[in-house]
C-alpha cells in the first residue's frame, strides 16, 4: 500500500514538473540536443567505419531504421535513384541490417548462382518462414534437403495431375463468378474475387477436396491469420508480443492440425487414388533413408500454400486489369480460344491449353511488367567479391537481387514500360548455359542471366511456374468467356510495396458486363 502511494506522489510530482513552463522548456531543449548530437554522430559514424572495398553505401540520417522510410516507399524509385549515384552495385541500411543491392543481369546472376559456401537464404528466410511453415522443411532445413522437398513436389506436379486439375479449376473459377451480377453486369471488387479463388482452385486441387471442403468455413479464417504474420515486419522480428505474432503462431499448428486429420483419414481409409499433391506427399523418403514424416508432409503443405497464393493471385488481378485496359485483347484471346478448341462452349484442357499462345503471352507480359516478388535476398556467410570489380561484400551483410530492374529496362526491351504481349511473339526464352541439376531436375545454370527471371533461377527457383500457369490460364479463359470486362474511371491502380508480396493499391474494382 505504502509503495502504491509512493509510486502516486512521485507521479504527482512528475506531472508537477513537466506542467512548469521554464521546466518544458528545458526538457524539450535538451531534448533537441540530444537528437542533434544522434544525428552528428550517425554522420560521423558513417564516414569514419569506412570499409576502402566494400560497395559504396547510401547515407542516411536516422541511426537503426536507415533508408527504410524511403525504401518502402517506393523501393524501384530507391534503386534507379541510387543506382545512378553509384553503379549497379550498392549498400543500404534497413533495420539494423545492410543490404547490398545488385542489379542488371550480371547483378542477377551473381544473388541467383552465388555458392552455397558463400550465402545462405535461410538464414535470410527463416525468421518469417519457419513460425509459418514449421520445423524441418524449405529454410528450416539444410539446403540439400529442400532440394529434395522441391523434387516431392515436382513429382506431385506431372503432366497428369495438371490434366485433372484444369476441369476442376474451371469449375471452381465458373461457380465463384456465379455469384457476380450475371444478369446485367456491374462493378466487382477483383482483387478479393481473385484472392478466393486462387485459394479455392489451389485447394482443390494441391491440397485436396477435404480442404477445398473446409475452405468455406475454418481455413479461410485460418489462412488469414497465418498470412497476417507474413509480413515485411516478420522478416526483421521473428517474434514481437503483437496480437498477429499470437494468432500466426495460433493458426500454424491449426492449420497443421488440419492437414494432419486429413493424413490419418486417408491412411485409416486406405485412400491412394488422389492425384493431389497431398497424396504425394505423403509417401516419400530422403535418398539417404531418413523418413519424410508426416508432420514434414503438413509443413510443406502450409509452405505450398503461401508460396503459390499471393503470387498467383496479384498476377490474375494485375493480369485482368491490362485486359480491361486493352478490350481488343480480350477478343483475341476469344478468338484464339475458338480456333484451338473449336469453340468458346467447349470445355478447357490442358493440353489444347498449350496452344494458346496468346494466353501464355498475356501472362509472361504481366509477370515482366508486375512480378509480385521484386527482392531476392541471400546472407553473405563468408566475404564474397562482385566479379569485375574490387568491392568485397562483407560478411553479415545480405545480398538483394530485384529481377524487375532488368525486366523494365530499355536496354532489354523496346517501349519497356508498356503492356505488349506481343513482344514474346516468336521468342523463345533461351536458357542458356550448362545444365544443372541441383536436386530437383535439370535446369539451365546461365539461366540467371535472362533479363526476364520473374520466378527466379538457380537452386532456389521456383518449382511452381508450370502450376501457376495452369491455374491462371484456366481462370483468365473462363473469366473472359463469362465476362466482358473495363477499367473503372479511376483507371489503372498502383503498386503498393509496403506489402511482402507487391499487390495493386486496394481498392481494386473493374466493371463487367456478361456476355450471352
Ligand atoms: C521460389 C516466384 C508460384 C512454390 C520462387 C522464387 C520466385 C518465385 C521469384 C525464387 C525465390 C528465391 O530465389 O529466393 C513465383 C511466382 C509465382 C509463383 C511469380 C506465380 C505467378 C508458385 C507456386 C508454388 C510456388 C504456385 C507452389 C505451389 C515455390 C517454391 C519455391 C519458389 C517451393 C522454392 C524456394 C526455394 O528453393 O528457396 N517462386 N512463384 N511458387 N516457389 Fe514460386
Amino acid at each position: 500500500m505504502a509503495i502504491i502511494v509512493q509510486v502516486v506522489q512521485g507521479l504527482q510530482s512528475l506531472a508537477g514538473h513537466l506542467t512548469n513552463p521554464a521546466n518544458l522548456t528545458q526538457i524539450l531543449s535538451t531534448l533537441a540536443i540530444g537528437i542533434a548530437v544522434i544525428l552528428i554522430l550517425t554522420q560521423i559514424a558513417q564516414r569514419v567505419n569506412i570499409d576502402k572495398n566494400a560497395p559504396p553505401e547510401v547515407p542516411y540520417w536516422i541511426p537503426y531504421l536507415g533508408s527504410a522510410i524511403q525504401f518502402s516507399v517506393n523501393p524501384l524509385k530507391f534503386y534507379a535513384e541510387n543506382r545512378e549515384k553509384y553503379g549497379d552495385v550498392f549498400t543500404y541500411t534497413m533495420v539494423g541490417r545492410k543490404f547490398t543491392v545488385c542489379l542488371g543481369t550480371e547483378g542477377n546472376n551473381f544473388v541467383f548462382n552465388a555458392k552455397l559456401a558463400d550465402v545462405s537464404a535461410e538464414e535470410s528466410y527463416k525468421p518469417l518462414t519457419t513460425p509459418v511453415f514449421g520445423k524441418g522443411v524449405v529454410y528450416d532445413c539444410p539446403n540439400h534437403m529442400l532440394m529434395e522437398q522441391k523434387k516431392f513436389v515436382k513429382w506431385g506436379m506431372s503432366n497428369d495431375a495438371f490434366r485433372a486439375y484444369v476441369p476442376e479449376i474451371e469449375e471452381e473459377t465458373r461457380n465463384y463468378f456465379q455469384r457476380w451480377n450475371n444478369k446485367v453486369g456491374g462493378r466487382g471488387d477483383l482483387f478479393t474475387a481473385m484472392g478466393e479463388l486462387i485459394i479455392n482452385t489451389a485447394s482443390r486441387t494441391l491440397m485436396g477436396p477435404e480442404i477445398r471442403a473446409l475452405m468455406d468455413e475454418s481455413v479461410a479464417q485460418v489462412y488469414h491469420d497465418l498470412d497476417d504474420g507474413f509480413q515485411p515486419i516478420n522478416m526483421f522480428f521473428e517474434w514481437l508480443p503483437l496480437p498477429s505474432y499470437f494468432r500466426r503462431d495460433k493458426a500454424h499448428l491449426k492449420m497443421r492440425n488440419i492437414f494432419k486429420k486429413v493424413i490419418e483419414e486417408r491412411r485409416a481409409n486406405n485412400v491412394t487414388d488422389k492425384t493431389d499433391m497431398l497424396q504425394s506427399l505423403m509417401n516419400q523418403t530422403y535418398k539417404d533413408g531418413t523418413p519424410f514424416t508426416d508432420v514434414d508432409a503438413c509443413h510443406l503443405m502450409i509452405a505450398l500454400l503461401m508460396a503459390g497464393q499471393h503470387t498467383s493471385s496479384t498476377t490474375a488481378t494485375w493480369a485482368l486489369l491490362f485486359l480491361a485496359e486493352n478490350p481488343d485483347l480480350i477478343k483475341d484471346l476469344l478468338e484464339e480460344q475458338k480456333s484451338v478448341l473449336g469453340s468458346v462452349d467447349a470445355p478447357l484442357n490442358f493440353d489444347a491449353m498449350k496452344n494458346m499462345t496468346l494466353l501464355d503471352n498475356v501472362i509472361r507480359e504481366t509477370l515482366r511488367l508486375r512480378p509480385p516478388i521484386i527482392m531476392i535476398l541471400r546472407k553473405v556467410i563468408r566475404p564474397i567479391t562482385f566479379p569485375g570489380t574490387d568491392y568485397v561484400i562483407p560478411k553479415g551483410n545480405y545480398i538483394a537481387a530485384s529481377p524487375i530492374a532488368t525486366q523494365v529496362d530499355e536496354r532489354f526491351y523496346k517501349n519497356a514500360k508498356a503492356f505488349e504481349p506481343s513482344r514474346w511473339e516468336n521468342i523463345v526464352e533461351e536458357e542458356t548455359g550448362e545444365s544443372v541439376d541441383y536436386g530437383f531436375g535439370k535446369i539451365a545454370g546461365g539461366g540467371a542471366r535472362n533479363p526476364n527471371l520473374p520466378f527466379g533461377a538457380g537452386r532456389h527457383r521456383c518449382i511452381g511456374e508450370t502450376f501457376a500457369y495452369v491455374q491462371l490460364k484456366t481462370v483468365i479463359s473462363t473469366f473472359v468467356r463469362m465476362y466482358d470486362l473495363s477499367l473503372t474511371e479511376r483507371g489503372m491502380p498502383g503498386s503498393d510495396f509496403t506489402k511482402m508480396f507487391v499487390q495493386p493499391v486496394l481498392p481494386v474494382e473493374i466493371n463487367y458486363k456478361p456476355r450471352n
